[in-house]
């Protein structure tokens, strides 16, 4: 349920999705299906023995308890498919670094007391985005952040500072960080409809846009939703705004391009995320299509909102305008040798073959007789979700509803897909043995065509 009319409120409640062969559902509402509680199988702290510095004995304890953890991220890394992270990187030449506690707090553009950072990274990293979004070096400001959350979080922060009395519109499929912003900003919240896509349904946008006129908008605008890979139409959103009658001045546009905001500029024929068109901000995860060791991200915002929002401190010679005081100095320096390696014809290359695989995936999958789909521009492969947990945690799936994903990176190759495939077919054929269970219908979620349950298979 979304809220509407001219008094909205943040609506969080899960939404009733249509009900299935009933094994994730609980009295109508969804059952979250949550990990394993790690309490059981944690590595406690063990206290130093005096000796131990003679006997080496606690060296060998904790070698041991790291080698076998090794042992356990190789595995988990090669049976990884459901999560928009691109684990193949080779970043050796940086592990001189790691000896150094490099933080970057405070403004990336204006330096700090504190000596050991890597501002002359961050800000060629910038630069590097700032141009791939079209806008020029004196007219933005941003920052390496923590993740896409941080983004969204700031993004939608400088939203709520220009239009104080804004309302957020977000389509009900946007990621999770949105509706938090909307929480932690105690902003009025309203969710938006979607096609079955996972698109963001215009005509529902301007309908709560006419019946909110006297507010400004606050819009995040998908650049690829977290389970389905939707592109919102941004071209569409910024006409519907106009024809509602909301010029320039009554709305900020914060771009969610977490994954896909780093893909979509190689995609042939894709629409454009560009400042030439009037948003407000831009984020996007460097951990995710990049690939990086530690979570971080991109934000970049219009100069001319930044000032509403920072503060000179003295403490840091430096300004405060970033969410995180301490900030990851590594960050800046992994995406930017990243960007040097690669860049914009390897990033070309990599996202060809990330779509190839996609579409590889998916038309096998149906082959098999699996509903399926796969948005156009997306690498996100959408397919019924398999019925037995421990299969889902072997190759790390993220699932909703009926629905599960597989998000192919670029360190997904077509030997892990056929893997994947041959043992996801031969397990069907044993959860769907004696007829007691049937395929799931993911009608209501992915669309009556893609989906291959008994009333739809045609
Ligand atoms: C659309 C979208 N936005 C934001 C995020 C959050 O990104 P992060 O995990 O880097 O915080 C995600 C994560 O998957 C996402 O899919």
């Amino acid at each position: 349920m979304s809220s509407s009319g001219s008094d909205p409120s943040v609506v969080l409640a899960d939404e009733p999705l249509p009900t299935s062969n009933g094994f994730h559902y609980c009295g109508g509402k969804r059952e979250v299906v949550l990990g394993r509680n790690l309490h059981t199988s944690c590595l406690s702290v063990t206290e130093p023995e005096a000796n131990d510095d003679a006997t080496g004995d606690m060296d060998a304890y904790m070698a041991g308890v790291l080698a076998r953890y090794r042992n356990t991220l190789v595995d988990r890394t090669q049976h990884h498919l459901g999560y928009p992270y691109n684990l193949d990187f080779d970043y050796g030449a940086l592990a001189q670094l790691q000896h150094f506690s490099i933080n970057n707090l405070g403004d990336p553009f204006i330096e700090s007391n504190y000596g050991v950072h890597s501002r002359q990274f961050e800000v060629g990293v910038l630069d590097w985005f700032a141009h791939l979004w079209e806008i020029e070096k004196n007219d933005y400001w941003g920052y390496i952040t923590n993740c896409g959350t941080e983004g969204n979080l700031h993004g939608i922060l400088v939203g709520r500072e220009v239009f104080p009395d804004g309302i957020l519109y977000a389509s009900r499929e946007s990621h999770y960080s949105v509706f938090k912003a909307a929480r932690m900003y105690r902003m009025d919240c309203i969710k938006v409809g979607t096609h079955v896509s996972g698109e963001i349904d215009c005509t529902d946008l301007k309908a709560r846009l006419l019946a909110n006129k006297d507010k400004p908008a606050i819009l995040n605008v998908n650049i690829g939703t977290t389970v389905k890979g939707a592109v919102d139409d941004l071209d569409l959103v910024i006409q519907t705004l106009e024809e509602c009658g909301f010029p320039r001045d009554r709305f900020y546009i914060h771009c969610d391009g977490a994954l896909f905001g780093l893909m979509m500029p190689f995609v042939k024929r894709a629409p454009k995320v560009s400042f030439k068109k009037p948003i407000g901000s831009v984020s996007v995860s460097g951990h995710k299509f990049v690939g990086c060791p530690m979570p971080c991200g991109v934000q970049i915002t219009r100069m001319q909102h930044i000032n509403a929002l920072s503060r000179n401190v003295e403490y840091l010679a430096s300004r405060d305008a970033t969410i995180m005081g301490s900030r990851n100095g590594h960050a800046p320096i992994f995406l930017w040798y990243t960007l040097n390696r690669k860049g914009y014809k390897g990033f070309q290359k990599e996202v060809q073959k990330c779509i190839r695989n996609a579409h590889y995936l998916k038309d096998r999958l149906r082959d098999a007789g699996i509903s399926a789909m796969l948005n156009e521009l997306s690498s996100t492969v959408v397919f019924e979700r398999p019925m037995d947990e421990e299969f889902v945690r072997r190759w790390q799936l993220a699932c909703e509803g009926n629905i599960a994903h597989v998000v192919v990176m670029p360190n997904v190759t077509i030997k892990k897909l056929d893997d994947f495939l041959n043992e996801l077919i031969e397990k069907r054929s044993t959860w769907f043995a004696n007829g007691k269970l049937t395929p799931p219908c993911v009608a209501g979620e992915v669309g009556r065509e893609s989906c291959l349950c008994s009333q739809h298979k045609g």
